[in-house]
């Protein structure tokens, strides 16, 4: 199960691996990307690619944290995963792909995959996710797969040292069983 890797129709997702990480500084790095995410620091430092990637293993055998490289033709292009957030007591699916490759429907696609691995394999009953307000491409992302708004509030950007606006959403295992029949 650890080193388990996703299929889907033109992705595959695996286990991010250490020679990834110059390619993750690269394409996480980009402002763009930064600053729509919670606990990414901008600029991204050297080392820290390297260090996050060293502790998956050990994250995803006490359940913390499942982060799938999302690759195409075996190019990495994003990441999408599912972690704890201990603030939330919740399991959440969190998620970046490259600027180039935005607006073709790879996140979609490879989060449909993780949460199908997280109600299935994992076997979870909700799924939890927030995006900042300004961040209509992830806003819609989440409702193609089918969640449900719970509440709005300030959420902390690291990358902007700020509290941004933000949506905090659900999927639960028995509304995305429904959708998918
Ligand atoms: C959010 C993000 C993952 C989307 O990736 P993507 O592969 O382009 O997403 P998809 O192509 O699957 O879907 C994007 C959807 O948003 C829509 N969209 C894009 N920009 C939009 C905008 N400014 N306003 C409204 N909708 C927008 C697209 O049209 C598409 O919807 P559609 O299929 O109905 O046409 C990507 O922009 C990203 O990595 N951003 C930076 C990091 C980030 O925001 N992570 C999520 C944090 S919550």
């Amino acid at each position: 199960m650890t080193e388990l890797s996703l299929r889907t129709e033109r992705l595959v997702l695996r286990p991010f691996v250490p020679a990834d990480a110059p390619r993750v500084r690269e394409l996480i790095g980009a402002w763009v990307v930064t600053r729509m995410l919670a606990r990414v620091p901008y600029p991204y430092p050297p080392g820290l690619a390297e260090d996050w990637i060293s502790k998956h293993t050990a994250q995803r055998a006490a359940g913390e944290n499942f982060p799938f490289a999302v690759t195409v033709h075996n190019r990495l292009i994003g990441c999408v995963g599912l972690h704890e957030e201990p603030d939330r007591g919740q399991i959440v699916l969190g998620y970046w792909i490259a600027a180039a490759h935005w607006g073709l429907g790879y996140a979609t696609e490879a989060a449909r995959a993780v949460l199908e691995f997280g109600f299935g394999w994992l076997g979870l009953a909700g799924i939890g996710a927030q995006y900042y307000e300004e961040n209509q491409a992830s806003g819609r992302v989440l409702a193609k797969l089918g969640f449900v708004e719970t509440g709005r509030g300030m959420h902390p950007c690291l990358a902007r040292n700020a509290e941004v606006p933000g949506v905090d959403l659900e999927l639960t295992r028995d509304f995305w069983i429904a959708k998918q029949v």
